[in-house]
């Protein structure tokens, strides 16, 4: 049994939950899905990112301690992955105690082994990004997330000595080509490091911020909050406390994140990573923005899409198939209720949804709401059975691809092949003249159909295990082969399993 170990940014506590942060839980609950169903063991990691200057300004802004706070935020991301039907195998939140340990605890290591001195630095400080900037690095003198101007910073801090990496670092992208993914990012995090590696300010006086982990060394101090933050990954399994659980699952197999936080993950963190004497992640993949109207979905910006509205007028699963369909992994992708609306309909509506009702009417009106016998295979047939039969492995092949849509696309292409079958044998014809020839046909209709949406599950878990009944089918292994649809199976109760989406009354509602 192969494990696979996925995890995605924690993200800060203190945001609304929005479409962006929803794709990458979303992505890492699909692709925990695909390889539970394929006989992995898999452990799914997600959480939130609680320390820092924004949450200990907002605590206060409510008049409330920071952590009580934080006990109040967090239940928006938790109720959030639960409607949305994730299933992680753990929520890690960096005030968790034993979270911190191991974040004290390898500081210490760090600390002891020389990689981390006391100097004076002065810096420019982005409070949104919670770390400091380089001249080199601002566009137009601002900050090029938060287009804001930054204020100079001078105080006595530590330092890690990550710049004493910089070519080890180097050297191992050079060395593993799936490292960072995909390529693109790969030549920019490469193309950073062809400038000097400073090294990094990891500590805030608390006399400035109070809102973090102490150092071990220094009571003074707490600990930078992305050196804490990016600890979670190992923290989250074990580190330095359950050694077996941490050997069985580290290094991850993805650390899913977002172009935005690139350089935390593909330079701090290895780096870190290299000074603690722990071996490095599998694969780091940085995937686009979802934006609205061309620019980035975010709080301050204003412009979020909250899935909320979007589950609560259309169901989770089409959300999640829309996000895992519209999206190349690696590229941006516009968000637009229109664009939502034209691709659930053509998909959903049209193509799967009207093929179950179909069969489903006709099985229920001419062989008793059961799946008739399959008789002899004509051409039309075998060519179904061998496309079918190879679906998975094709599908599965894009998903380790991290292609995403091009998987999803060659089932859906599939299903339109069924459809197209359905149009030429025209079994509601066949059945006047020959009840067995329409039954070989909604047979291997159903059963074509089934294997789709086996490959479709742990995109849509909620509504294809519904349409499995409704065509006398359950969830099976995701590799199923043929013939595994039983001739006398009873079909459920049929139900329209995509609503169409009247685009009218859509835009109506989508001005107001
Ligand atoms: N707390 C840090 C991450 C620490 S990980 C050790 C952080 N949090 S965040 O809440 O701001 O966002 C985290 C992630 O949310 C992004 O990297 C990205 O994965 C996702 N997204 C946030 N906005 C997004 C879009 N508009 N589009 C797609 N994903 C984006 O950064």
């Amino acid at each position: 049994m192969k494990k696979f170990y996925i995890t995605t940014p924690i993200y800060y506590v203190n945001d609304e939950p929005h479409i962006g942060h929803a794709y990458t839980t979303i992505l890492a609950d699909v692709l925990s899905r695909y390889h539970r169903e394929a006989g992995d063991e898999v452990f799914f990691l997600t959480g939130t990112d609680e320390h820092g200057q924004k949450v200990s300004q907002a605590a206060s802004e409510r008049g409330v301690e920071p952590k009580k706070h934080c006990d109040e935020m967090v239940v928006r991301f938790q109720n959030m992955w639960k409607k949305l039907h994730i299933e992680n195998d753990h929520f890690i939140r960096t005030t968790d105690k034993d979270h911190q340990e191991v974040v004290k605890e390898i500081l210490q290591q760090i600390y002891d082994s020389g990689d981390i001195y006391f100097d004076e630095y002065t810096g420019l400080y982005c409070v949104g990004c919670e770390r400091f900037y380089t001249e080199k690095e601002l566009v137009d003198e601002k900050c090029p997330q938060h287009q804001k101007s930054l204020k100079e910073i001078k105080e006595t801090n530590y330092f890690f000595r990550m710049s004493k990496y910089q070519q080890q670092l180097i050297d191992y992208i050079n060395e593993h080509p799936e490292f960072i993914l995909p390529k693109t990012r790969r030549n920019e995090v490469l193309g950073f490091l062809r400038q000097p590696l400073g090294d990094l300010c990891i500590s805030r006086p608390k006399s400035r911020l109070s809102w973090g982990i102490e150092l071990p060394f220094d009571s003074d101090y707490v600990t930078y909050v992305w050196f804490d933050a990016l600890l979670n990954y190992v923290s989250g399994i074990g580190a330095k406390k359950n050694d077996k659980q941490f050997a069985k699952w580290w290094p991850a197999d993805y650390h899913l994140i977002g172009k935005d936080i690139l350089t935390t993950h593909c330079v701090y963190w290895p780096t870190m990573l290299f000074a603690a004497g722990i071996p490095q992640p599998r694969t780091i993949f940085a995937h686009g923005w979802w934006l609205s109207d061309e620019f980035k979905m975010s709080k301050s910006l204003g412009n979020v899409v909250k899935p909320l509205d979007l589950i609560d007028r259309y169901g989770v699963d089409p959300v999640r198939y829309f996000l895992m369909r519209d999206m190349v992994l690696g590229q941006d992708s516009n968000f637009s209720p229109d664009g939502f609306a034209l691709r659930y309909n053509s998909d959903l509506a049209n193509d799967l949804g009207n093929l179950v009702g179909r069969i489903s009417t006709l099985v229920r009106r001419h062989f008793d709401g059961k799946i008739p016998e399959p008789g002899e295979q004509s051409r039309e047939e075998t060519q179904l059975v061998e496309s079918g039969s190879t679906l998975a492995v094709e599908a599965i092949e894009l998903i380790h691809e991290m292609k995403m849509n091009d998987a999803v696309e060659t089932v859906m292409e599939y299903v339109r092949s069924i459809n197209r079958y359905m149009e030429k044998l025209m079994p509601w014809k066949l059945i006047k003249s020959d009840k067995a020839a329409a039954g070989t046909v909604l047979y291997h209709a159903a059963e074509s159909l089934r294997i789709s949406l086996q490959l479709l599950h742990p995109i849509m878990p909620v509504r294809t295990a519904k349409i499995l009944g409704m065509i006398g089918a359950s969830v099976t292994e995701l590799k199923s082969p043929w013939g595994q649809l039983k001739s006398g199976s009873k079909l459920s109760e049929f139900e329209v399993p995509f609503p169409r989406i009247e685009l009218n009354q859509k835009t109506k509602q989508a001005k107001e």
